[in-house]
């Protein structure tokens, strides 16, 4: 296993079958950055990705908890609107930097490990609230 490969299980679920696909999706092209960070057309083109699939995720999950009306919503936006900030932050250093691979590697780092802890802490929340809808 390539280090810094995020690997799904089961932990991860969050009890929501659309849910779990898109955090799969935001974890493989996480991934992608591990592996082909040297590569910086591939680092552009993986960070504009993960910033559509981001906002597309989070407003897919941000509706199922309104719906629900989920108690944790305005902080949890908060941590959202946070990352997105963050992101699109990093998009704009990229632009400017000449040395790829430890930006890549540093942009990794972080996102593997804000992804991981945000699943597991902040959405598992939810899951005893809304287990089971797909
Ligand atoms: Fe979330």
């Amino acid at each position: 296993m390539t280090v810094g490969i995020i690997q799904w299980t089961d932990e991860y679920s969050v009890g929501v079958v659309h849910l779990d696909e898109q955090h799969k999706g935001l974890i493989m092209l996480i991934n992608r950055l591990a592996e082909e960070g040297h590569r910086s057309s591939v680092v552009e083109d993986t960070l504009d990705a993960l910033d559509r699939y981001a906002r597309e995720h989070f407003t897919a999950e941000e509706t199922l908890l309104r719906a629900c009306d989920d108690p944790d919503l305005d902080e949890h936006r908060r941590k959202h609107r946070a990352f997105e900030e963050w992101l699109s932050a990093i998009r704009q250093v990229y632009r400017f930097t000449t040395t790829t691979d430890p930006f890549a590697e540093t942009v990794n780092a972080f996102l593997r490990s804000w992804l991981v802890n945000h699943i597991l802490e902040t959405d598992m929340a939810y899951k005893p609230r809304l287990g089971g809808r797909s």
